[in-house]
């Protein structure tokens, strides 16, 4: 099982799933190190040294498939090296969860990030200092030997965007002092448009060198776990098994996406971010968007309303990149069709553990 096919796993139309895959070690049955093993003893190791087609293997992301070539999509056609890139990555503690155990594994060190409190931004009528709570900062390391910046942004899902549902509030408020930027000395219910658009792209024009950027998204827990909340009127971890019943009895189908307007929502941030972004004459290589597994696996943790969302939100996604429009320019990290959860331990409650990151069903 050679870590080139592993790279090269496709579906749909658009390029999938690849990243995380390419993340394993070559030789390794489970393909994780724990902490205590950075740095690596040598420096032969295999996170730096193996290398499959010129790429040494941390650096490949997503390839089309040599029969998609036909699709107008010609940036994705052969493998994207993360070298001298910023690579960008923007979503919830799961992805802030992958982008420490990348950044780990891109340095060797066990402690290479470098966290960002507060940052003064100068962009119209979002100037002035904003600051983050920690379960919400911004944070990047740098990779020296690819001269590669990752960057981590975390936001606070799609229906944070105007117009904000009452029952996105209510969940909001709950989070309002661990997770809610202070601005102008308030918390800010930052709608992710408005990070993307003038926020983010700002951090990145302050911080990271001049580099094209590769940028992965994704919306899922936070729009999910507002959604279950508002079903059941308390957080997750105060639930009854009245309010398990409630979960289980639910209809959750396409129709209430719509109702929602998410995949507008969905295309509103992504084109917002890309907005900001050629504001300040920078270039994207390439836009990716994650899909979302099966955490939490335990009803109790709400298991079944949002692995049912999960299921919808990738469903909107990859029929929206078959259509094209915004989404025509992306590649669809489609890590939930190829993670199976089978076992709760892969979970630790909605988040993921550190296995099911770097292991994923063998094709
Ligand atoms: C920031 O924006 C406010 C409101 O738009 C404006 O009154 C203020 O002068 C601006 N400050 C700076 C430093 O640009
Ligand atoms: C790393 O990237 C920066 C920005 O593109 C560039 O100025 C610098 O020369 C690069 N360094 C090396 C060692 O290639
Ligand atoms: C989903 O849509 C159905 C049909 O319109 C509705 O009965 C249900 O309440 C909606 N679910 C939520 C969580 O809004
Ligand atoms: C981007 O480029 C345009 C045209 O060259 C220039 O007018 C503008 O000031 C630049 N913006 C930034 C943020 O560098």
């Amino acid at each position: 099982m050679g870590i080139q096919r592993w790279c090269r796993v496709f579906a749909l139309g658009a390029c999938t799933m690849a990243l995380f895959l390419c993340l394993r070690e070559p030789g390794t049955s489970a393909g994780v190190q724990e902490p205590s093993q950075f740095p690596p003893t040598s420096s032969t190791s295999s996170t730096t040294t193996t290398r499959q087609k010129g790429f040494t293997k941390l650096e490949v992301l997503p390839t089309l498939h040599e029969t998609l070539q036909e699709t107008h999509q010609p940036f994705l056609r052969s493998p994207v090296s993360l070298r001298e890139k910023n690579f960008i990555i923007a979503g919830d503690s799961n992805d802030q969860r992958f982008f420490v155990i990348l950044c780990r594994r891109l340095t060797g060190r066990f402690d290479p990030i470098t966290y960002i409190e507060k940052v003064a931004v100068q962009k119209g009528d979002f100037n002035g200092s904003i600051m983050w709570p920690e379960a919400a900062r911004t944070q990047f390391c740098h990779d020296r030997e690819r001269n590669l910046t990752v960057m981590f942004f975390f936001h606070y899902g799609l229906f944070s965007l105007l117009p904000q549902p009452h029952w996105y509030l209510d969940f909001a408020k709950r989070r309002a002092e661990t997770h809610y930027p202070l601005w102008r000395r308030k918390r800010w219910m930052a709608p992710s448009t408005d990070l993307a658009q003038f926020v983010w792209p700002d951090v990145i024009q302050q911080l990271l060198p001049k580099r094209p950027l590769i940028l992965l998204l994704q919306s899922s827990m936070w729009d999910s776990m507002a959604v279950l909340e508002s079903l059941v009127g308390t957080r997750v971890s105060q639930m009854k098994d009245s309010d398990l019943q409630r979960l289980a009895a639910a209809q959750l189908s396409e129709a209430n996406l719509s109702q929602w307007s998410w995949l507008d929502r969905a295309s509103s941030f992504l084109q917002s971010f890309q907005q900001g972004i050629s504001a300040q004459n920078l270039s994207v290589q390439a836009t990716l968007w994650r899909t979302n597994p099966n955490c939490p696996a335990e009803a109790q943790q709400g298991s079944v309303v949002i692995n049912r969302l999960s299921g919808l939100f990738a469903e909107a996604v990859r029929g929206a990149m078959l259509k094209g429009g915004p989404w025509s320019q992306s590649c669809l990290v489609d890590w939930r069709k190829h993670l199976e959860i089978k076992s709760p331990k892969q979970c630790d409650h909605h988040h993921y553990t550190k296995e099911p990151w770097i292991l994923a069903k063998e094709v």
